[in-house]
């Protein structure tokens, strides 16, 4: 089963609340919240106040994606303001291990993320401690980019080796994810989708969402 995630970032903050009811009402089971603190990527987005006033509106699993340095720091805050699921960047923790173990201590997934210039075997020695991987197919620090076309290699080469060993971990990607590369995306071996742009911008939410999800019908009947 294939999920959609999609991105906060893109939504319209003024009517917040109607458009996450929206892509829940439509099938969007998770919500992708990227939390960036202007250091390990330029720009910044929101923290925990703005999570928890969002809780009360969705039930959908909250994704919190930690583009921060040290993230060990605020995983408790995190966990507290109504994250489900809590990914970090490989590249900004010092302990990857504990970080994880900080995340399952509040009973939440861990995610482990890698930006484009990060080999993929980087993530291999946390396979076995992490519920999902997040394979960043742009840089991270802004929506609206271009799907790096490099990420398709990636994807495949962390499938397969996760089939291989038989690892019960999601693969996740994120950054310039629409209707027109969902399908090559799923075959290449995601799980999960992140779409900002491609859900809030141009279209209506509902025609945006309902194309992913004709999409993942199409794989879902194999
Ligand atoms: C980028 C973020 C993404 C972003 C995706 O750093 O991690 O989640 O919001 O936006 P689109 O789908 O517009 O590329
Ligand atoms: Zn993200």
């Amino acid at each position: 089963m294939y999920i959609l995630a999609p991105s906060l970032l893109a939504a319209d903050f003024s009517i917040l609340g109607e458009q996450i009811r929206e892509t829940e009402n439509l099938g969007a089971e998770y919500l992708h919240i990227d939390v960036m603190d202007g250091v390990f990527v330029p720009s910044i987005s929101f923290g925990m106040p703005l999570i928890k006033s969002i809780r009360e509106v969705s039930s959908q699993f909250f994704d919190v994606h930690l583009m921060i340095v040290d993230p060990i720091r605020y995983i408790k805050d995190f966990a507290e303001c109504g994250a489900d699921g809590i990914t970090f960047h490989l590249e900004a923790a010092e302990d990857v291990d504990a970080v994880i173990d900080r995340i399952h201590e509040f009973g939440l997934k861990a995610g482990l993320s890698i930006k484009p210039g990060t080999p993929v075997e980087a993530v291999y020695p946390y396979l076995n401690k992490v519920e999902m991987i997040l394979i960043m197919s742009v840089e991270p620090g802004f929506g609206g980019q271009a799907f790096m076309p490099e990420a398709y290699d990636r994807i495949r080469q962390l499938r397969k080796y996760i089939d291989e060993n038989e690892m019960p971990v999601k693969i996740e990607v994120d950054g310039g994810v629409g209707k027109k590369n969902v399908r090559d995306i799923i075959e290449a071996g995601t799980d999960i989708c992140v779409a900002g742009s491609a859900v809030f911008k141009k279209r209506s939410i509902c025609e945006n969402i309902s194309s992913f999800m004709e999409a993942f019908q199409e794989y879902n009947k194999e």
